[in-house]
């Protein structure tokens, strides 16, 4: 199966590949985790532009040999395992310590790095991005061609969106904005756009007429751990479907590009964000359940639950609704949450039954409908389920049993990290995977539908054991590939 190869780009700046990069929050989690392996791994693959140079910028005062010392003991297994593109990186590295807050300092410090474009990636706390893209102005440090790259979340609701958004392009134009959304960085979720659209059987039957329901299933197994006061903000709503969530329903429901440039591509993902029905309050005591994970037992180890006084949800369940042509009647299922039975990420693509059923084993109503299933993490999955017949001829009729036709990859080409996809395409200057001002606030202006309906009705959190599918009323809205005997069930 090909993968999709998104590299056009339309804007002014594509040739130009920055070798410059400004990591503001290089010391943090994200840095740690992701992006410096991420980086570490490009130069072992020569992958990025020749002179390339990272500015790390931290709130520590680490002097150049204090923030190697540091990164060695931080990342042992990247030092290790890639010892040569390791030394190479932090060859290449300078460290500056900066106080964000403070503008004219800020300006100074990083003045002298204006002699190349540069791509500033802020992985800040989103309160100090304006401050931050004050003083990078000051020190003519976004003047174009240099660009700007930026995390999750922005803003909390349509409104702080809106002000962000308006900030941001004050200092700099929309063609060198780079929203991250690191799901459109994974291998498998740029395969969703190759499976639709590289395949005339997908064109044939992609919408209505012949498709049933689709369920979108992000489940994690992991807890909150650690992010405590960030989640009672956020909640599973605005942290996982906000974003990740609606992205992937945006790939699945959009109509087809002209092309992959980032233009074309992103314009179609934001019509279908803007044909999501709003939801009301009476619509949320139907069409979503909201949960908190408690006590239980995750693989084989006993954890913790969630215990906040703000009502913030670990897990949601929501029946969404796309308001157009090609969707008018189909639900899209979207359930994700923490501490559930497994890590696992699916499109689950139901289609109707055949017009007319001639066969008598199964009876109608007992053919299972035909499914694509694409799981995307942790392994990558496409499955096709059908009916067929492997009945002998001297049973005297035809009965027919559920197949499952197995598409995926026999061999899985090497696993990149998401963000090394997307750090490599900033400093390429394509966008195509990046989100726009626009997608993040049609986004917005859905979810705050839900979080003012959740409010209007009082729609309570339910409570889930960690370990299991989420709350009881949610049974009815996980996909088929849930067995039955693990759906949560009511006590009696
Ligand atoms: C992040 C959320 O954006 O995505 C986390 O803030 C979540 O809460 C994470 O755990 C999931 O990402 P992945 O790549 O592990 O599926």
């Amino acid at each position: 199966m090909q993968r999709a190869g998104i590299c056009e780009q339309t804007d002014t700046h594509a040739v130009k590949i920055h070798d410059t990069l400004l990591l503001f929050g290089a010391t943090g989690d994200l840095s740690q985790r992701y992006l410096i392996p991420s980086l570490i791994h490009l130069l072992r693959d020569r992958l990025l532009p020749t002179g390339f140079r990272l500015i790390a910028i931290g709130r520590q005062d680490y002097g150049q040999e204090g923030f190697r010392a540091w990164l060695h003991s931080q990342l042992p297994d990247e030092a290790n395992r890639h010892r040569e593109a390791f030394n190479d990186l932090l060859a290449g590295t300078e460290y500056v310590a900066v106080d964000l807050g403070d503008r004219a300092s800020l300006a100074s410090l990083l003045s002298r790095y204006a002699d190349r474009p540069c791509v500033h990636y802020l992985a800040i706390p989103p309160h100090l991005f304006v401050p931050t893209c004050e003083g990078l102005q000051e020190a003519g440090l976004l003047d174009a061609p240099s660009r700007l790259v930026l995390e999750k979340p922005i803003g909390h609701d349509l409104a702080s969106a809106r002000a962000i958004n308006a900030a941001l392009r004050s200092f700099l134009d929309e063609t060198r904005i780079f929203r991250i959304d690191h799901y459109l960085g994974k291998a498998p979720v740029q395969n969703l756009l190759a499976l639709r659209f590289g395949n005339t059987l997908m064109e044939a039957v992609w919408h209505n007429r012949w498709i049933e329901s689709v369920d979108i299933l992000v489940a994690e197994t992991a807890g909150v751990d650690g992010r405590e006061g960030y989640y009672a903000q956020y909640g599973a709503l605005r942290d996982m479907v906000q974003n990740h969530m609606l992205q992937l329903l945006a790939l699945i429901a959009m109509e087809p590009p002209n092309s992959l440039d980032a233009n074309s591509l992103r314009d179609e993902k934001r019509k279908v964000l803007r044909s999501l029905r709003p939801m009301t309050a009476a619509d949320v005591v139907v069409d979503s359940v909201r949960g908190r994970y408690q006590v239980g037992v995750v693989d084989g180890r006993a954890v913790a639950g969630f215990d906040h006084e703000s009502d913030c949800e670990t897990f949601v369940a929501l029946r969404a609704r796309i308001d157009n042509w090609r969707w008018a009647g189909v639900p899209f299922r979207l359930v994700t949450g923490k501490r559930l039975a497994q890590r696992t990420t699916e499109v689950v693509v139901s289609f109707k039954p055949v017009s007319h059923w001639i066969f008598d084993r199964p009876p109608g109503d007992g053919a299972v409908p035909n499914r694509l299933v694409m799981q995307l993490q942790p392994d990558e999955n496409i499955g096709l389920g059908l009916m067929g017949s492997l009945a002998a001829p001297e049973w005297g009729a035809t009965e027919l049993q559920p197949l499952s036709l197995d598409l995926s990859m026999a061999a899985t080409p090497q696993r990149r990290i998401a963000y090394e996809r997307l750090l490599l395409d900033a400093l390429h200057g394509n966008q195509a995977l990046f989100v726009t001002g626009d997608e993040v606030e049609a986004a917005w202006s859905w979810i705050d539908s839900i979080s003012e309906s959740w409010r209007a009705a009082s729609l309570p959190t339910q409570t889930y054991p960690s370990g299991s599918w989420g709350p009881v009323d949610a049974a009815n809205f996980l996909p088929a590939t849930v067995p039955d005997k693990m759906r949560p069930v009511r006590k009696p």
